[in-house]
């Protein structure tokens, strides 16, 4: 196998520690610590000894100022609107490369050759099927079910068919045999649950196809009909999926690294990255934005009491698709989907209503003072579901999509926190319960 697993010497490589070091003041107490900077200049406090020094902990909810990991995958920076894998930009990758090669990027810390390429891509197709039991699996989910729930669940059981994902000693190849399963399952599960959806029988993968057209003629091919790939779509839906590929510690991707910390198998830690992805909040926002947008229309468009009610603090309405806990500047994934959107629709041919909503309301936000002042711009789910509803896909696979493009990332950053040799991730806690009381009982109380 031609996939190899970047050494740990990539993760000590990251911590320069520097001459200069952060005091802290702490009853009483003066204490140095030293301070690591990243390749992009990027400084952070170590505070490794803080507690067995002091006694005291860090008090950070949600994580806005901490560090988790050091890592050599991604790099975002939210000020300046700026997003790149493995030192490329995502406006390069997304114009020139294959998401497969973006996979490869990011897993492997290289774009491929042409030879290395075709092993890597050879290495999937060869993968694609499913065991048969599974679709005993997808005949107990209650017709209408959530495709989410569902991709939580198949992912995970990926570890049932395959149990010696299981160990925590692995040799490369077997680790690799994961890599590839789980790349090259991933589309024939997301397709497998949108034909449930619809009560309509699966189609077997095509290995002859290519990774995204593989995906559509599983998703759209109806058994009975012959079913033409539409290179427009391929196109548009390999742009997507590789905006989506990684995106440094996200909620979603911290879950893989916190889960896969306890050593548990890389089918498990990303069926849990996919249930963090689920919430509105994070990659669930674009069916929300969808079903905002809708909402908008049918009240009559009027996108400027829209934007009054994302501004009400009494009102728990926020506007979908704006917002980032990192940007504070334009996404720029964001930029890159909206002109695709365009195009995708003209190609197609679609004459969607709500994309001019959208326009409209992005425009009366970002002239908005609340907006400004809190630096709120559209997030890359604000167009990319105008897309996918216009390749044909319902708001209910949206978020699905996501996880199909976030899957390299989340392979990545898994292995890297292996070979980092991560110990488990366990936060510590400001208690404020109640101090030591004694037991009554039950009659007396
Ligand atoms: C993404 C998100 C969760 C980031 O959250 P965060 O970093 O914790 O930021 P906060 O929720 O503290 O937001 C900061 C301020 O902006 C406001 N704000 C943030 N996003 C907003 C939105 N979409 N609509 C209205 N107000 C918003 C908050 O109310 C808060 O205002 P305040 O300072 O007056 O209290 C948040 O922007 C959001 O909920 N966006 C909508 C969901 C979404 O699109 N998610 C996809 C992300 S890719």
């Amino acid at each position: 196998m031609d996939l190899k697993i970047l050494p740990s010497q990539q993760f000590i490589n990251t911590y320069h520690p520097m001459s200069e070091t952060a005091k802290i003041s702490l009853q009483g107490k003066e204490i140095e610590l030293p301070l690591i900077i990243g390749s992009e200049q990027e400084v952070g406090i170590d505070i490794s000894d803080l507690r067995a020094k002091t006694g005291a902990i860090t008090f950070d909810v949600g994580y806005k100022n901490s560090g988790a990991t050091a890592s050599a995958i991604t790099y975002l920076d939210g000020e300046l609107g700026i997003l790149r894998h493995r030192g490329y930009s995502i406006e390069d990758l997304a114009e020139n490369a294959t998401f497969m090669e973006v996979a490869y990027l990011l897993i492997n810390g290289e774009l491929p050759n042409k030879a290395q390429y075709d092993v890597f891509d050879q290495n999937i197709r060869s993968h694609t099927l499913v065991n048969e039991d599974m679709k005993n699996i997808f005949e107990a989910w209650p017709t209408g079910s959530h495709p989410m729930g569902q991709l939580i669940a198949m992912i995970s059981s990926l570890s049932s068919f395959y149990p010696e994902s299981i160990g925590t000693v692995q040799n490369d190849n077997q680790k690799l045999l994961n890599v590839y399963r789980l790349l090259a399952k991933m589309p024939t599960i997301c397709s497998m649950i949108y034909k449930k959806s619809l009560g309509h029988p699966f189609n077997y993968p095509q290995n002859k196809l290519d990774y995204v057209s593989n995906f559509l003629n599983m998703t759209f091919k109806h058994v009975t009909e012959d079913y033409e790939i539409d290179p427009v779509l391929v196109n548009a839906l390999n742009k997507l999926l590789i905006l989506h590929a990684d995106h440094e510690q996200n909620c979603s991707t911290s879950t893989v690294r916190l889960v896969g910390s306890s050593h548990a198998n890389l089918y498990a830690s990303v069926g849990a990255g996919v249930a963090a992805l689920w919430g509105p909040l994070h990659g669930g926002a674009n069916q929300e934005v969808i079903e905002m947008l809708e909402i908008i229309k049918s009240d009559g468009g009027n996108v400027e009491k829209w934007v009054e009610k994302a501004k009400d603090k009494n009102d728990s309405f926020r506007l979908m698709g704006f917002g980032h806990r990192v940007y504070k500047n334009f996404d720029p994934r964001a930029k890159i989907i909206k002109k695709a959107c365009d195009d995708v629709l003209n190609k197609l041919g679609v004459n969607d209503p709500t994309l001019e909503i959208a326009k409209k309301l992005e425009e009366t936000a970002l002239a908005d003072p609340y907006f400004i002042e809190r630096k709120l711009f559209p997030n890359v789910d604000f167009y990319s579901g105008i897309i996918y509803r216009a390749m044909g896909f319902p708001v209910e696979m949206f978020t699905v999509l996501f996880a199909l493009g976030r899957l390299p990332g989340w392979i990545a950053q898994w292995n890297e926190m292996r070979e980092q040799k991560q110990p488990i991730g366990r936060p510590r806690q400001i208690y404020t319960g109640e101090i030591l009381r004694p037991y009554v009982d039950r009659t007396k109380r």
